[in-house]
């Protein structure tokens, strides 16, 4: 059902700094910081030969990985996102195995402009997982 990985993203209380770090310390070649008001979240992309990952910094209190920096002061992994051929045939299945969606069951808008759902952590390794729209 999961296809590739899109992205895996860090939660961190100030990009600047995170992307020097990433920068000088292992030599990664990083995006501009774009800034996404609907989702409470400046972000850039640490490229990789075979994915990227994200910075995620919150815009405000408001944003929703406030409340992990809140409990991760240094930043840490937020979530993982797949990719996935049939987003809706992805979540019945989800939910007709006892999973959760986070939110409402219909997908939303995501950080890249497709469909996403996001998977409840205490279904799945305690870890947040993305599923995106190929
Ligand atoms: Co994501």
């Amino acid at each position: 059902m999961i296809g590739s990985i899109n992205h895996i993203a860090i939660a961190v209380p100030d990009i600047r700094a995170a992307m020097a770090q990433w920068q000088e310390r292992v030599g990664a070649e990083i995006s501009e910081i774009q800034t996404l008001p609907e989702h409470g979240v400046h972000v850039a992309f640490i490229k990789a030969e075979n994915g990227k990952v994200e910075l995620l910094e919150p815009i405000d209190e408001n944003s929703p990985i406030a409340k992990f920096l809140e409990k991760n002061a240094d930043g840490g992994m937020h979530h993982i996102c797949f990719d996935v051929e049939d987003l809706i045939a992805s979540r019945d299945k989800l939910i007709a195995a006892g999973g959760r969606v986070l939110g409402s069951d219909e997908p939303r808008i995501g950080a890249h402009g497709k469909p996403v759902i996001f998977i409840h952590p205490k279904d799945l390794s305690g870890t947040l997982i993305e599923l995106q729209q190929a």
